[in-house]
Protein backbone atom coordinates (compact mmCIF):
# COMPACT_ATOMS: atom_id res chain seq x y z
CA UNK A 1 0.00 0.00 0.00
CA UNK A 2 1.02 3.54 -0.76
CA UNK A 3 4.16 2.79 -2.93
CA UNK A 4 3.72 2.00 -7.16
CA UNK A 5 6.22 0.10 -8.16
CA UNK A 6 6.58 1.45 -11.76
CA UNK A 7 9.61 4.44 -12.00
CA UNK A 8 7.74 7.40 -13.26
CA UNK A 9 10.35 9.10 -15.99
CA UNK A 10 10.67 12.68 -15.72
CA UNK A 11 12.42 13.90 -18.53
CA UNK A 12 10.88 15.64 -21.30
CA UNK A 13 7.81 16.21 -18.51
CA UNK A 14 6.22 19.56 -18.28
CA UNK A 15 6.41 20.55 -14.16
CA UNK A 16 4.92 23.04 -12.68
CA UNK A 17 5.69 24.55 -9.32
CA UNK A 18 4.08 27.62 -7.43
CA UNK A 19 6.68 29.59 -5.09
CA UNK A 20 9.53 28.73 -6.88
CA UNK A 21 11.29 31.85 -6.36
CA UNK A 22 12.25 31.09 -2.97
CA UNK A 23 13.27 28.18 -0.36
CA UNK A 24 11.24 24.61 -1.23
CA UNK A 25 9.82 25.75 -4.75
CA UNK A 26 13.21 27.06 -5.82
CA UNK A 27 15.14 23.52 -4.70
CA UNK A 28 12.49 21.54 -5.98
CA UNK A 29 12.12 23.19 -9.52
CA UNK A 30 15.82 22.74 -9.94
CA UNK A 31 15.94 19.04 -9.13
CA UNK A 32 13.03 18.16 -11.18
CA UNK A 33 15.04 20.19 -13.95
CA UNK A 34 18.03 18.37 -13.30
CA UNK A 35 16.17 15.26 -14.36
CA UNK A 36 15.20 16.31 -16.99
CA UNK A 37 11.64 18.17 -16.47
CA UNK A 38 10.72 21.03 -18.53
CA UNK A 39 9.87 23.52 -15.75
CA UNK A 40 6.86 26.27 -15.46
CA UNK A 41 7.70 28.43 -12.37
CA UNK A 42 4.66 30.20 -10.45
CA UNK A 43 5.36 33.02 -7.91
CA UNK A 44 5.03 37.15 -7.89
CA UNK A 45 8.57 38.27 -7.51
CA UNK A 46 9.51 37.95 -11.59
CA UNK A 47 13.08 38.84 -11.35
CA UNK A 48 13.35 36.00 -9.14
CA UNK A 49 11.71 33.12 -11.23
CA UNK A 50 13.88 34.61 -14.09
CA UNK A 51 17.03 34.12 -12.23
CA UNK A 52 16.06 30.67 -11.29
CA UNK A 53 15.17 30.03 -15.16
CA UNK A 54 19.17 31.33 -15.84
CA UNK A 55 20.38 29.06 -13.73
CA UNK A 56 18.55 26.17 -14.94
CA UNK A 57 19.38 27.09 -18.26
CA UNK A 58 23.00 27.09 -17.16
CA UNK A 59 22.83 23.68 -15.80
CA UNK A 60 20.47 21.70 -18.06
CA UNK A 61 20.99 23.95 -21.69
CA UNK A 62 16.99 24.49 -21.34
CA UNK A 63 15.37 27.82 -19.72
CA UNK A 64 12.50 27.54 -17.75
CA UNK A 65 9.28 29.07 -18.33
CA UNK A 66 8.47 32.36 -15.95
CA UNK A 67 4.63 32.86 -15.07
CA UNK A 68 4.62 36.20 -12.30
CA UNK A 69 1.72 35.39 -10.62
CA UNK A 70 -0.04 36.52 -7.67
CA UNK A 71 -2.13 33.85 -6.09
CA UNK A 72 -3.52 35.21 -3.64
CA UNK A 73 -5.72 37.28 -6.14
CA UNK A 74 -8.77 35.02 -6.84
CA UNK A 75 -9.23 33.95 -10.45
CA UNK A 76 -5.11 34.06 -10.89
CA UNK A 77 -4.22 30.52 -10.45
CA UNK A 78 -6.72 29.82 -13.38
CA UNK A 79 -5.80 32.45 -15.85
CA UNK A 80 -2.19 31.49 -14.91
CA UNK A 81 -3.35 27.85 -15.65
CA UNK A 82 -4.32 28.53 -18.89
CA UNK A 83 -1.23 30.25 -19.69
CA UNK A 84 0.90 27.61 -18.55
CA UNK A 85 -1.20 25.17 -21.09
CA UNK A 86 -1.31 27.56 -24.28
CA UNK A 87 2.84 28.07 -23.82
CA UNK A 88 3.52 24.41 -22.42
CA UNK A 89 1.07 21.99 -23.67
CA UNK A 90 -0.14 18.88 -21.16
CA UNK A 91 0.91 19.29 -17.90
CA UNK A 92 2.25 16.43 -16.46
CA UNK A 93 3.44 17.22 -12.66
CA UNK A 94 1.77 19.90 -10.70
CA UNK A 95 3.84 20.79 -7.57
CA UNK A 96 1.38 23.04 -5.07
CA UNK A 97 3.96 24.39 -2.94
CA UNK A 98 3.95 28.69 -2.90
CA UNK A 99 2.41 29.22 0.87
CA UNK A 100 1.33 32.71 2.60
CA UNK A 101 1.10 33.55 6.33
CA UNK A 102 -1.61 35.56 8.85
CA UNK A 103 -0.63 35.59 12.47
CA UNK A 104 -3.75 36.28 15.33
CA UNK A 105 -5.59 34.97 17.89
CA UNK A 106 -8.47 33.26 15.96
CA UNK A 107 -10.71 35.66 17.11
CA UNK A 108 -8.88 38.36 15.95
CA UNK A 109 -8.32 37.02 12.49
CA UNK A 110 -11.57 36.01 12.39
CA UNK A 111 -12.35 35.75 8.44
CA UNK A 112 -10.63 39.11 7.75
CA UNK A 113 -9.25 39.74 4.12
CA UNK A 114 -6.00 38.68 5.18
CA UNK A 115 -6.92 35.37 6.44
CA UNK A 116 -8.99 35.30 2.89
CA UNK A 117 -6.06 36.21 1.19
CA UNK A 118 -3.75 33.50 3.13
CA UNK A 119 -6.68 30.77 1.82
CA UNK A 120 -6.66 32.08 -1.44
CA UNK A 121 -3.10 31.08 -1.97
CA UNK A 122 -2.68 28.31 0.35
CA UNK A 123 -5.76 26.41 -0.84
CA UNK A 124 -8.06 27.64 -2.91
CA UNK A 125 -5.24 28.41 -5.78
CA UNK A 126 -3.73 24.54 -5.46
CA UNK A 127 -7.69 23.84 -6.16
CA UNK A 128 -7.66 25.78 -9.11
CA UNK A 129 -4.90 24.51 -10.69
CA UNK A 130 -5.96 20.76 -9.90
CA UNK A 131 -8.73 22.06 -11.32
CA UNK A 132 -7.76 22.84 -14.46
CA UNK A 133 -4.93 20.27 -15.21
CA UNK A 134 -6.29 16.57 -13.53
CA UNK A 135 -8.93 16.43 -16.35
CA UNK A 136 -5.82 16.27 -18.69
CA UNK A 137 -3.94 13.88 -16.48
CA UNK A 138 -6.47 11.38 -15.57
CA UNK A 139 -7.58 11.23 -19.24
CA UNK A 140 -4.08 10.54 -20.25
CA UNK A 141 -3.56 8.04 -17.42
CA UNK A 142 -0.91 9.55 -15.94
CA UNK A 143 0.80 12.10 -14.18
CA UNK A 144 1.48 13.63 -10.48
CA UNK A 145 0.13 16.21 -8.32
CA UNK A 146 1.91 16.96 -5.38
CA UNK A 147 0.39 19.44 -2.28
CA UNK A 148 2.77 20.57 0.24
CA UNK A 149 1.09 21.02 3.11
CA UNK A 150 3.10 20.84 6.53
CA UNK A 151 3.47 19.27 10.39
CA UNK A 152 0.43 22.19 10.84
CA UNK A 153 -1.81 19.77 9.49
CA UNK A 154 -1.78 18.71 13.13
CA UNK A 155 0.20 20.75 14.90
CA UNK A 156 -1.08 24.25 16.16
CA UNK A 157 -0.06 27.18 18.15
CA UNK A 158 -1.32 30.50 19.88
CA UNK A 159 -1.61 32.81 16.68
CA UNK A 160 -0.67 30.04 14.12
CA UNK A 161 -4.58 28.56 13.86
CA UNK A 162 -5.36 29.67 10.12
CA UNK A 163 -2.12 29.14 8.64
CA UNK A 164 -2.61 25.19 10.17
CA UNK A 165 -6.69 25.17 9.04
CA UNK A 166 -5.26 26.21 5.70
CA UNK A 167 -2.95 23.09 5.70
CA UNK A 168 -5.51 21.00 7.61
CA UNK A 169 -7.84 22.11 4.65
CA UNK A 170 -5.11 20.62 1.80
CA UNK A 171 -4.30 17.84 3.66
CA UNK A 172 -8.08 16.17 2.89
CA UNK A 173 -8.23 17.74 -0.20
CA UNK A 174 -4.88 15.82 -1.21
CA UNK A 175 -6.02 12.55 0.63
CA UNK A 176 -9.72 12.48 -1.18
CA UNK A 177 -7.96 13.06 -4.35
CA UNK A 178 -5.58 10.08 -4.06
CA UNK A 179 -8.34 8.37 -3.49
CA UNK A 180 -10.37 9.81 -6.64
CA UNK A 181 -7.53 9.03 -8.67
CA UNK A 182 -6.56 5.60 -7.55
CA UNK A 183 -7.85 3.43 -10.96
CA UNK A 184 -6.38 6.48 -13.39
CA UNK A 185 -3.31 5.99 -12.91
CA UNK A 186 -2.07 9.85 -11.68
CA UNK A 187 0.09 10.36 -8.17
CA UNK A 188 -0.84 12.30 -5.51
CA UNK A 189 1.85 13.06 -3.41
CA UNK A 190 1.33 15.35 -0.22
CA UNK A 191 4.59 16.60 1.42
CA UNK A 192 4.47 17.03 5.07
CA UNK A 193 8.18 19.50 6.17
CA UNK A 194 8.43 19.94 9.08
CA UNK A 195 10.63 23.02 10.06
CA UNK A 196 12.53 23.58 6.83
CA UNK A 197 15.45 26.28 7.09
CA UNK A 198 13.66 28.79 4.49
CA UNK A 199 12.79 32.69 4.35
CA UNK A 200 9.80 31.07 6.01
CA UNK A 201 11.67 30.67 9.17
CA UNK A 202 12.27 34.57 9.90
CA UNK A 203 8.79 34.88 10.05
CA UNK A 204 8.04 32.12 12.30
CA UNK A 205 10.76 33.32 14.86
CA UNK A 206 7.82 35.98 15.89
CA UNK A 207 5.95 33.29 17.15
CA UNK A 208 6.03 33.26 20.77
CA UNK A 209 7.75 30.49 21.97
CA UNK A 210 6.43 28.37 19.02
CA UNK A 211 10.46 27.79 17.72
CA UNK A 212 11.78 27.40 21.15
CA UNK A 213 9.27 24.71 21.65
CA UNK A 214 8.83 22.96 18.66
CA UNK A 215 12.03 23.07 16.73
CA UNK A 216 14.43 22.20 19.73
CA UNK A 217 12.39 18.40 19.47
CA UNK A 218 11.78 18.25 15.45
CA UNK A 219 15.47 19.90 14.17
CA UNK A 220 15.48 21.50 10.84
CA UNK A 221 16.20 20.69 7.45
CA UNK A 222 17.59 21.92 4.16
CA UNK A 223 15.15 22.83 1.47
CA UNK A 224 17.29 20.80 -0.84
CA UNK A 225 17.48 17.74 0.98
CA UNK A 226 13.44 17.63 1.16
CA UNK A 227 13.25 18.90 -2.92
CA UNK A 228 15.06 15.47 -3.70
CA UNK A 229 12.68 13.43 -1.56
CA UNK A 230 9.80 15.21 -3.40
CA UNK A 231 11.29 14.08 -6.55
CA UNK A 232 11.83 10.73 -5.25
CA UNK A 233 8.51 10.29 -4.16
CA UNK A 234 6.97 11.56 -7.77
CA UNK A 235 9.79 8.99 -9.71
CA UNK A 236 9.10 5.66 -7.28
CA UNK A 237 5.39 6.11 -6.15
CA UNK A 238 5.07 7.64 -2.67
CA UNK A 239 2.36 9.07 -0.95
CA UNK A 240 3.79 11.46 1.20
CA UNK A 241 6.98 12.98 2.01
CA UNK A 242 8.34 14.13 5.74
CA UNK A 243 11.00 15.92 6.27
CA UNK A 244 12.97 16.08 8.65
CA UNK A 245 12.52 12.36 8.15
CA UNK A 246 11.83 10.70 10.96
CA UNK A 247 11.22 13.43 13.48
CA UNK A 248 8.39 14.93 11.37
CA UNK A 249 6.97 10.99 10.21
CA UNK A 250 6.96 10.39 14.36
CA UNK A 251 5.21 13.45 15.28
CA UNK A 252 2.31 13.01 12.73
CA UNK A 253 1.86 9.62 13.05
CA UNK A 254 1.18 10.10 16.82
CA UNK A 255 -1.52 13.18 16.87
CA UNK A 256 -2.79 12.70 20.06
CA UNK A 257 0.29 12.44 21.72
CA UNK A 258 1.73 15.73 19.64
CA UNK A 259 -1.19 17.41 20.48
CA UNK A 260 -0.62 16.35 24.50
CA UNK A 261 2.92 17.66 24.25
CA UNK A 262 1.91 21.06 22.58
CA UNK A 263 -0.39 21.83 25.21
CA UNK A 264 1.88 21.21 28.21
CA UNK A 265 4.62 23.13 25.98
CA UNK A 266 2.18 26.12 25.60
CA UNK A 267 1.28 25.85 29.78
CA UNK A 268 5.09 25.70 30.06
CA UNK A 269 6.48 28.47 27.35
CA UNK A 270 3.46 30.98 27.46
CA UNK A 271 2.74 30.72 31.11
CA UNK A 272 1.71 34.15 31.46
CA UNK A 273 -0.88 34.23 28.30
CA UNK A 274 -0.90 33.86 24.67
CA UNK A 275 2.42 35.44 24.46
CA UNK A 276 0.90 38.41 22.56
CA UNK A 277 0.43 41.91 24.54
CA UNK A 278 -2.95 41.53 26.01
CA UNK A 279 -3.72 45.37 24.45
CA UNK A 280 -3.05 43.97 21.35
CA UNK A 281 -5.10 40.31 21.61
CA UNK A 282 -8.30 40.95 20.20
CA UNK A 283 -6.91 43.51 17.63
CA UNK A 284 -3.54 42.19 16.04
CA UNK A 285 -3.84 40.52 12.74
CA UNK A 286 -0.60 40.53 10.70
CA UNK A 287 -0.91 39.73 6.92
CA UNK A 288 1.62 38.10 4.52
CA UNK A 289 2.13 42.15 3.42
CA UNK A 290 2.52 43.48 7.03
CA UNK A 291 6.10 45.19 7.32
CA UNK A 292 6.63 42.97 10.52
CA UNK A 293 6.80 40.01 8.07
CA UNK A 294 8.38 41.12 5.58
CA UNK A 295 11.19 42.81 7.42
CA UNK A 296 11.79 39.29 9.24
CA UNK A 297 11.82 37.53 5.64
CA UNK A 298 14.55 39.87 4.81
CA UNK A 299 16.35 39.81 7.86
CA UNK A 300 16.65 35.94 7.61
CA UNK A 301 17.61 36.48 3.83
CA UNK A 302 20.30 39.32 4.68
CA UNK A 303 22.00 36.49 7.63
CA UNK A 304 21.98 33.63 4.89
CA UNK A 305 23.57 35.71 1.99
CA UNK A 306 26.83 33.98 0.88
CA UNK A 307 28.59 36.95 1.80
CA UNK A 308 27.21 36.71 5.44
CA UNK A 309 28.52 33.47 6.30
N1 LIG B 1 9.90 26.39 5.77
C1 LIG B 1 9.20 25.62 6.60
O1 LIG B 1 9.62 25.37 7.75
C2 LIG B 1 7.91 24.99 6.16
C3 LIG B 1 7.30 24.09 7.03
C4 LIG B 1 6.10 23.51 6.66
C5 LIG B 1 5.52 23.82 5.47
N2 LIG B 1 6.12 24.71 4.63
C6 LIG B 1 5.43 25.04 3.38
O2 LIG B 1 6.32 24.97 2.30
C7 LIG B 1 5.88 25.84 1.26
C8 LIG B 1 7.06 26.66 0.76
O3 LIG B 1 7.54 27.44 1.84
P1 LIG B 1 9.06 27.88 2.01
O4 LIG B 1 9.48 27.47 3.35
O5 LIG B 1 9.85 27.48 0.83
O6 LIG B 1 8.85 29.44 2.09
P2 LIG B 1 9.38 30.66 1.21
O7 LIG B 1 10.84 30.52 0.97
O8 LIG B 1 8.87 31.83 1.96
O9 LIG B 1 8.61 30.50 -0.16
C9 LIG B 1 7.26 30.78 -0.32
C10 LIG B 1 6.95 30.84 -1.80
O10 LIG B 1 5.54 31.10 -1.97
C11 LIG B 1 5.39 32.16 -2.90
N3 LIG B 1 4.20 32.96 -2.63
C12 LIG B 1 3.85 33.54 -1.46
N4 LIG B 1 2.74 34.27 -1.63
C13 LIG B 1 2.40 34.17 -2.96
C14 LIG B 1 1.37 34.72 -3.75
N5 LIG B 1 0.47 35.58 -3.23
N6 LIG B 1 1.33 34.41 -5.06
C15 LIG B 1 2.25 33.57 -5.60
N7 LIG B 1 3.25 33.02 -4.91
C16 LIG B 1 3.33 33.31 -3.58
C17 LIG B 1 6.65 33.01 -2.70
O11 LIG B 1 6.94 33.75 -3.88
P3 LIG B 1 6.73 35.33 -4.09
O12 LIG B 1 6.95 35.99 -2.77
O13 LIG B 1 7.75 35.68 -5.13
O14 LIG B 1 5.34 35.46 -4.60
C18 LIG B 1 7.72 31.94 -2.49
O15 LIG B 1 8.20 31.49 -3.72
C19 LIG B 1 4.76 26.67 1.85
O16 LIG B 1 3.52 26.18 1.41
C20 LIG B 1 4.91 26.46 3.34
O17 LIG B 1 3.69 26.57 4.05
C21 LIG B 1 7.30 25.30 4.95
Amino acid sequence: MGVHVDHYELAGRVVVVTGASSGIGWETARSFAARGARLALVARREERLRALSAEIEAATGRAAHVFPTDLSVRGAASAVADEIARALGDVDVLVNNAGSAVGGAIWAVADHDEARSHFEVDFWSPLALIGAFVPGMRRRGHGAVVNVTSLRVVLTWPAFGHSSAACAALSQATETLRLELLRFGVRVVEVIPGPIDTPAQGPTKLIPGFVEAVHGRLGIAQPADLADLIVRAVTVGEDRVFCPEGSTRAAFENPVALRNQVEADVRRVLADGSGLPDELLDTMVVGADDPMISDAREQWEREHSPSAQ
